[in-house]
């Protein structure tokens, strides 16, 4: 089975757990401060702004609580996203406010954040969806409140003044294994502010804040910290962070000639956009075609592949507590019904590659027939 990914993991990271656990010191040690400056000199931004957390949620959550949103006030976030960056918002007290995204690059523009915009908005989370860059830049000109970065999926892109996640004051990523580095679990949020930035690092363990005369509590806080085991694994892939980004847009520019010539699936120049990077590789299915049968038709042919990801306003947990656009989702629904993401791994082979397009086009010739 030609898998959707798998992480990079091998010999470093294991030497780099062995010497944490061998060290005996879990948490709060030499690791979380040394995985925060390889991602800061990765990103071009002062090792004191970057603050490690738990995962890419509780990253949201701590970047929220900078901007001290909660309860009346409302924060706007694209629909075709992966439904916990609502429930960040929702933990605040705030309420999430969803809008439409360009199918085209699956991203949030100024037209459609406009669209929902009211006297209550108190932020705008700009997601960088699957690695393409969002143009934070016509929302920051454009809008009067923050905006927050989620480069969740996106170490690595380049946007017209920065890293993606570094470009707005407030960036957001994460560390799951399906992301472009993977600590197994785990976040981080880039906050160029040092008061944000300090008062984050205290938010992240539970409010608590050391002082010459011991420690106290300012605030309640979050269980966000990362422990010095996953920091561990994220200190070695990030050693690779470049050998990982060229692998997968090497892999992503294999599909590109192969692609060309499978009618049914519409890339665009965002797919191919030369500032992105590949957190996967998402295409857009003719939608005369059954989407889950060409996935099970896929399957049954050894490549594994999945939907893009989900329209919050369809998922029956969120429907109630989110906001919709009320000049309508249909970008989202669009994206969210047709897309594909099909395998994508920095070390992919060519042969991988023909075996994942050539299945693709037997499925959906024999589309009509049984698959
Ligand atoms: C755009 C985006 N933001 C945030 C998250 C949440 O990250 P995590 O799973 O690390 O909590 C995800 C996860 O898929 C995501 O795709």
């Amino acid at each position: 089975m030609i898998r959707l990914t798998r992480p990079s993991i091998d010999d470093a990271e294991l030497a780099e757990l062995a010497r944490v656990l061998a060290s005996g010191q879990l948490v709060q040690g030499p690791a979380v401060a040394a995985f925060e400056s390889a991602l800061a000199e990765a990103l071009r931004v002062p090792p004191s702004t970057v603050v490690a957390c738990s995962t890419g949620t509780t990253a949201l959550q701590l970047a929220l609580a900078a901007l001290s949103v909660g309860p009346g006030d409302d924060v706007v976030l694209p629909d075709f996203v992966f439904p916990s960056v609502a429930s960040a918002v929702i933990y605040t007290g705030a309420t999430p406010v969803v809008c439409d995204v360009d199918p085209d690059s699956f991203n949030v523009t100024l037209e459609t954040v406009s669209a929902v915009m009211t006297k209550r908005t108190r932020a705008v989370i700009a997601v960088h969806q699957f690695g393409v860059p969002c143009d934070v830049q016509s929302l920051s000109g454009g809008l009067t409140c923050p905006v927050i970065e989620d480069a969740a999926c996106a170490l690595g892109t380049r946007g017209t003044t920065g890293y993606a996640g570094t470009q707005t004051g407030l960036g957001c990523f994460s560390f799951h294994p399906r992301k472009i580095i993977t600590t197994g679990e785990g976040g981080a949020v880039v906050a160029l502010d040092s008061g944000h930035s300090t008062r984050l690092r205290h938010l992240r363990q539970h409010g608590m804040r050391f002082g010459p005369s011991g420690v106290d509590f300012p605030e309640v806080g979050y269980a966000a910290r990362m422990s010095e085991l996953h920091a561990a694994v994220g200190l070695a892939q990030m050693r690779k962070l470049d050998a990982i980004v060229a692998g997968r847009a090497r892999a992503a520019e294999a599909y590109r000639a192969r692609l060309a010539s499978v009618t049914a699936i519409r890339t665009t120049p965002w797919t191919w956009h030369p500032d992105r990077v590949y957190q996967g590789l998402v295409v857009l299915l003719d939608p005369a075609l059954d989407r889950a049968r060409v996935i099970a038709g896929l399957r049954e042919r050894g490549v594994e592949s999945t939907i893009g990801t989900y329209a919050i306003h369809t998922q029956a947990g969120f429907r109630s507590v989110v906001r919709a656009s009320p000049s309508g989702l249909r970008g989202s629904r669009y994206a969210a019904d047709h897309s594909l993401t099909l395998p994508l791994r920095p070390d992919m082979t060519d042969d991988d590659i023909d075996q994942v397009c050539v299945a693709l086009r037997h499925v959906i010739d024999h589309h009509g027939a049984s698959v």
